[in-house]
């Protein structure tokens, strides 16, 4: 039995009459970049998320750069980010030529410590943004980010690439990912919880200027065709992806529902058989704060996670390694000095994760035979 860790086609088998028709009426319209699909996703998306602005663009890793411009980030300025995180989080800052500052990861959510950011903000004002990521799906606390914006006047990036419909509470009330700093991005790289059939990817705001920046930049910094009032980028959204997402936009409820049921499934397994595994718990809230984009569970040992993963490998199940080196001792970072031993948690999770197939369309007896097979080896 092959179990993939993540599967598009169990969906595509479900929708596939609906994205045909939906694609067939783009292409027949003949208008396939922006244009009316587009306008109508990102309204329908405001509506979802409950925010004034989406800009629709044509990736995550895009969207974190212009959103990152939008801010009025200049050179030299740092900007507070998470190691333990994918590399697009950090590369937007270079890219507009800021500086990464890492902060480690706190041992439970994986999240950065907020803790740790704040000792930076008393002590460094050159610090002007700060971007956390809901990893893996899980939010970020926003009563603490908000706290730190008002109490250090820094501006939020949030970046929700994996946490769409992911929510938090805001003082008493219940808030989505993604909508509560001064900007927020998404992504809907095809294995996203809201995925489209290639590369795309979204702003969202409640400011209107800075919506109307990323609008801009999105078209080489043109409001009006052929007339430049900045430096921009061609990163626009296709309206085929745009089409895609409204169909798929209709069930991310449900698979999110089915995405806590799976992560609830393996836990009680976990229990059950008494594995020295630590998961991600499936607490009730009253309100969706963690939506299992990934399921990663740690080990004890790199040693152990590495004996498991292969006996899963053998075994025809899929896994990943998210992520399998930390951003702060990427090579590419090198010039910012910072060395092993610098952030242990992110280097402990780096050696110790192991990310297990998660996806709506996974049957309880796939999530069994996974568990089963962990268990085989420990
Ligand atoms: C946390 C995070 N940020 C940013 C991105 C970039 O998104 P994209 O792949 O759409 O460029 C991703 C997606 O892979 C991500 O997981």
């Amino acid at each position: 039995m092959q179990i993939p860790l993540f599967d598009l086609t169990r969906q595509y088998a479900q929708l596939r009459n609906e994205v045909l028709e939906v694609v067939d009426e783009v292409l027949s319209d003949g208008r396939v970049i922006l244009g009316p699909w587009v306008e109508r996703f990102e309204r329908e998306l405001a509506s979802y998320l409950g925010v004034k602005h989406v800009v629709g663009v044509a990736n995550g890793s895009d969207a974190l750069v212009i959103a990152l411009q939008s801010l009025g980030i200049q050179p030299g300025e740092k900007v507070v980010t998470t190691p333990y995180t994918f590399f697009a989080t950090a590369s937007c800052i270079v890219r507009n030529n800021a500086i990464p500052v890492f902060v480690d990861v706190d041992a439970n959510t994986y999240n950065i410590d907020l803790n740790q950011v704040e000792r930076i903000l008393k002590n460094d004002p050159s610090v002007k943004v700060v971007i956390p990521v809901h990893l893996f799906g899980r939010t970020v606390e926003p009563n603490e980010l908000i706290y730190l914006k008002e109490r250090y006047g820094v501006k939020i990036l949030e970046d929700a690439a994996q946490s769409i419909g992911s929510e938090g509470k805001l003082q008493e009330r219940i808030v989505k990912s993604g909508t509560f700093g001064d900007v927020g991005i998404f992504s809907f790289f095809p294995t996203k919880n809201l995925g489209a059939y290639g590369d795309a990817g979204a702003i969202v705001t409640n400011d209107d200027e800075i919506a109307q920046t990323c609008r801009m930049l999105r078209q080489h910094g043109a409001k009006e065709k052929y007339f430049h009032e900045m430096v921009g980028y061609n990163s626009r959204l296709d309206s085929i992806h745009a089409a895609i997402l409204l169909v798929k936009l209709k069930h991310l409820d449900n698979w999110t529902a089915r995405r806590i049921e799976i992560a609830k499934k393996y836990g009680e397994l976990f229990e059950k058989l008494k594995l020295p595994i630590k998961y991600p718990k499936v607490e009730e809230k009253g309100y969706r704060y963690h939506v299992f984009h990934q399921y990663v569970v740690e080990f004890e040992t790199n040693e152990q996670r590495e004996r498991v993963r292969k006996h899963l490998t053998q075994s025809g199940i899929g896994t990943a390694l998210y992520y399998p080196l930390p951003l702060h001792l990427q090579k590419c970072f090198a010039h910012l000095g910072y060395k092993e031993g610098d952030l242990p948690i992110s280097e402990r999770l780096s050696k110790t994760t192991l990310a297990l197939p998660i996806f709506p369309e996974l049957t309880d007896e796939e999530i069994e035979t996974v568990v089963k097979t962990i268990s085989e080896v420990l």
